[in-house]
């Protein structure tokens, strides 16, 4: 792997839980993040991947310093960005850029898409200079293929993936490194999404970003990501590159969503196991003890409450070095194929044998 830009720690953050309302008193809190380190590399695109309130948004805001880690670190070409502050801070902050899920509410209904994009540049003014600004922006329109004319236009005059490029191009105008990209496609249309993503792709080469893109499914990120993690309840449960999740899940969470993924072609769905998770997820205000996935798990044991299992590559495959042997949170790791092989991958050369049906 490429040397990493970004290098995460034990990242924990808690909400305290509040009641009362003359006196607030701390009554509990919300373990929201709980312990997830990953790098990304220069260039790489990073997939998390989660149920909803599993902690995604939150540790996206944290690497963007919308939110302050309880404990732990983000260390940005190695410096860790939550200790620093003044210019240095502003500088970091200018390399990491922030793309958010909805681009319904996250555009301001009373200014201008040129206002939108060019905002940035008030904080930044070293980037474009005043008499500068508007042919930037016009520039940011081109880049996402939007019509440089649309400048003096409201939000509420584009579709919804039009509005999603205007938050991209708002999140390149200070020419970031690394782009945090919080469900970037969820609130759009199928149809739309695919094209939004091909633009990010069309500009990771162009820019030579690096993405962290966060989705609650699974099918979204294989296409884009190089590597993809998988959280559960604040913590990181499983990650590999996406042949290894998608091909080669060790983790029971891992397989239980890969088994839910819609899949386009009929005799793979056919052919797809199918595991139906029961109960609830648990509440982030009182986790379980030892693993977070054992009161969902069908292979949970007595060991699963008490020990929290560590992410790292699992005792059974360290030994070999084949597709298994990827950072997988969990005491009884397996590997079990949830998704048949397409046609396109029989064939490739790997020897992993056996994969006829
Ligand atoms: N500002 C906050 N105050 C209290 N709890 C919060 C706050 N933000 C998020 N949470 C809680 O933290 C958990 C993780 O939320 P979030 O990071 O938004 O998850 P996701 O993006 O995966 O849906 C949820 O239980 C959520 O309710
Ligand atoms: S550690 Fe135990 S409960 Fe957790 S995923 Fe593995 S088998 Fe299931
Ligand atoms: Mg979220």
């Amino acid at each position: 792997m490429a040397e990493a830009i970004l290098e995460v720690r034990d990242l924990v953050k808690n909400f305290p839980l509040t009641r009362g309302i003359l006196v607030r008193k701390q009554v509990g809190a919300v373990q929201a993040v709980s312990g997830v380190s990953f790098d990304l590399a220069a260039g790489e695109t990073l997939g998390i991947v989660g149920e909803s309130g599993c902690g995604k948004s939150t540790v996206a805001k944290m690497l963007v310093n919308l939110e302050r880690p309880t404990s732990g670190e983000i260390r940005y070409k190695g410096d860790d960005i939550s200790k620093l502050s003044g210019r240095a801070l502003k500088a970091v902050r200018r390399n990491i850029q922030m793309v958010f899920q909805d681009p319904y509410t996250s555009l301001n209904p009373r200014m201008t898409v040129g206002d939108i994009i060019g905002e940035p540049f008030e904080i930044h003014p070293e980037v474009a200079p005043k008499g500068d600004r508007r042919r930037k922006v016009q520039d940011l329109l081109d880049v996402v293929g939007l019509n440089p004319e649309y400048i003096n236009r409201y939000p509420h005059q584009f579709s919804g993936g039009q509005r999603q490029r205007i938050g991209i191009a708002r999140g390149l105008a200070l020419q970031p490194e690394i782009i945090v990209a919080d469900e970037p496609v969820s609130a759009l249309d199928v149809s739309v999404q695919a094209q939004v993503i091909n633009l990010m792709e069309r500009l990771q080469d162009e820019f030579n970003l690096s993405y962290i893109f966060i989705a609650h499914d699974l099918s979204i990120v294989r296409h884009i990501s190089d590597r993809v993690g998988v959280m559960y309840l604040g913590r990181m449960a499983e990650v590999g590159t996406d042949a290894e999740i998608y091909d080669h899940p060790t983790h029971p969470y891992t397989q239980a969503l890969l088994s839910a993924v819609p899949l386009p072609d009929p005799t793979a769905r056919e052919h797809r196991e199918r595991i139906i998770l029961v109960g609830d997820v648990p509440s982030p205000a009182s986790p379980p003890s030892g693993c977070r996935f054992r009161t969902r798990c069908w292979k949970a044991q007595e060991v699963c409450a008490r020990e929290q299992p560590l992410l790292a590559v699992p005792e059974v495959f360290r030994e070999a070095s084949g597709p298994a042997a990827h950072l997988s949170a969990c005491h009884f790791a397996e590997e079990r194929r949830i998704v048949p092989a397409g046609p396109d991958e029989s064939g490739d050369g790997t020897d992993s044998g056996d994969e006829s049906e």
